[in-house]
């Protein structure tokens, strides 16, 4: 096996691990394989942007790692910018926040922000909201400090309303302190390449561009200059990043489904969907991987969670994606989830190597009970934890899969990345939905747009103001149900 590969480990899922009632048998598992095979040179043309499922389906996520000009574009950027910039700050929301903060989160470390000699490049900062406290405490911070600010504003269609809104406050902030010169000094759009809103403020005002590609969604884009970017000028190796997505490509496009693990993953989860285990919990035993668990929440719920079949019926499925962090949540959540429902299938994110060991302490002649840990190390003991907590799971007949990871590292991050992100295509193969669009979140923005004064043509036979009134009514508060 070569080294530095992420594996995916999936016996504790299986019938002789946690019985015939829970666990999967060797037949359905051989079945599995019959159903998920014949799917897979299409999910190979699928994600390099063949529309092959009926008419619906399009993406190209699978041509990123190998497209040299985005990383060329970025590292343009870098160069420009990184020299001016104590200070980078994201402005985006949903698949254009999550994959930055999950990168980040990974591959620099806990004190990047606070301590200079633990830093390689700005501090980082990621608003993904429009909540005036955080906001606010934050432009009173960097107030006295936009000349060395750099804001990366990444909106693919340039009109969600949480970053436009940011995006506002910023301008006007910048052009108040520090002249109408200050836009193209301090701002990177990332948006997409030709049209959109923000693509027209940024071309009218000389903002420098980055783009997302056509055909990539939001919670595809981590890979594209959307994550790239502070990735970069936060000092981690993207060569190393899309290295990985590359590898973890070659293993998922291989045509054997029991070394395929982005096949086998989504063929475990589909089963569970199925057999009255709707829930998917991603649990890594690792801080750095936290955010990653966050990131997989978008990419699960809002690619498989859909009301249309392929071919239009009417089928509203999703399994719901759940995160959670060992060992903190072994005091939160663990309680549920062995003896609640047996309704969840568990992933751990495992990794292996730490590359720190921290000596606990000696215990204190008073507290002899302390023994078992002096002079053991942390990630000793984290390991553990996951192992006992896997351990009592499995005694209460509970799936659980473990990605592990032989370290924490870009290459490997790459891998898993590009490795949730074929298992989601290749779910949404096996539910016969559209994994690529979120026809949902619109009904919210457009409500938004209405609510905020927008005015004229909403659709055929309504406008923003009707729409408006007609949102007030509904939402109204009956004083008959307050207690
Ligand atoms: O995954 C997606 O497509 C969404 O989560 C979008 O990223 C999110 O809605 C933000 O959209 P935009 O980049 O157009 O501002």
């Amino acid at each position: 096996m070569p080294q530095n590969q992420i594996q995916l480990y999936y016996k504790n899922v299986m019938a002789e691990a946690i019985g015939p009632e829970h666990g999967i048998s060797q037949k359905q598992f051989d079945e599995l394989a019959e159903i998920v095979t014949p799917m897979i040179p299409k999910i190979n043309q699928e994600i390099q942007g063949a529309q092959i499922w009926p008419d619906k389906t399009k993406t190209k996520f699978g041509l990123l790692h190998a497209d040299k000009t985005i990383a060329e574009s970025v590292m343009e950027l870098i160069v420009e910018f990184k020299e001016h910039c104590e200070n980078l700050v994201i402005l985006g929301i949903g698949g254009s926040a999550l994959g930055n903060i999950a990168v980040q989160t990974a591959l620099n470390p806990y004190m990047y922000n606070l301590d200079p000699a633990q830093r390689k490049g700005p501090r980082l900062f990621v608003f993904d909201n429009v909540d005036p406290m955080q906001l606010g405490s934050f432009l009173d911070w960097i107030d006295n400090r936009l000349d060395k600010t750099v804001f990366n504003v990444i909106s693919k269609s340039g009109k969600t309303p949480e970053t436009a809104a940011q995006f506002l406050t910023i301008r006007k902030l910048l052009l108040d302190k520090l002249g109408p010169d200050a836009l193209k000094k301090h701002i990177v759009a990332t948006t997409d390449p030709q049209k959109g809103t923000l693509r027209k403020i940024a071309t009218n005002a000389g903002i420098k561009c980055l783009e997302v590609p056509d055909d990539i969604g939001g919670r595809f884009s981590v890979l594209s200059a959307v994550g790239l970017f502070s990735a970069a000028m936060c000092g981690i190796d993207i060569d190393a990043l899309l290295a990985g997505a590359r590898d973890m490509h070659a293993r998922t496009s291989g045509l054997d489904f029991k070394q395929n693990p982005a096949a086998v993953n989504a063929a475990i989860q589909y089963h569970y969907y199925n057999s009255g285990k709707p829930i998917s919990v991603m649990m890594p035993y690792s801080y750095a991987l936290k955010d990653f668990a966050d990131w997989y929440r978008q990419l699960w719920a809002e690619s498989l969670g859909k009301a249309d079949s392929l071919e239009g019926g009417k089928v509203h499925v999703g399994p719901t994606p759940v995160k959670a962090l060992g060992a903190t949540d072994q005091h939160s959540q663990v309680q549920l989830y062995r003896e609640g429902p047996n309704d969840k299938v568990f992933t751990f994110l495992d990794v292996e190597n730490f590359n720190r060991k921290i000596d606990i302490g000696p215990h204190p002649d008073s507290a002899p009970e302390l023994d078992y840990l002096s002079g053991k190390e942390l990630g000793e003991l984290l390991n553990k934890e996951k192992k006992a907590t896997e351990y009592a799971l499995l005694k209460d007949q509970r799936p659980c899969l473990s990605v592990i990871f032989p370290e924490v590292n870009a290459y490997t991050v790459g891998q898993f990345i590009f490795l949730f992100e074929v298992t989601t295509s290749f779910a949404g193969a096996l539910f016969n939905i559209d994994t690529y669009n979120q026809p949902a979140v619109e009904l919210g923005k457009e409500a938004t747009f209405a609510l905020m004064g927008k005015t004229g043509p909403y659709k055929k036979g309504m406008t923003y103001e009707q729409f408006a009134q007609k949102i007030r009514e509904k939402t109204k508060t009956d004083r008959h149900f307050i207690v």
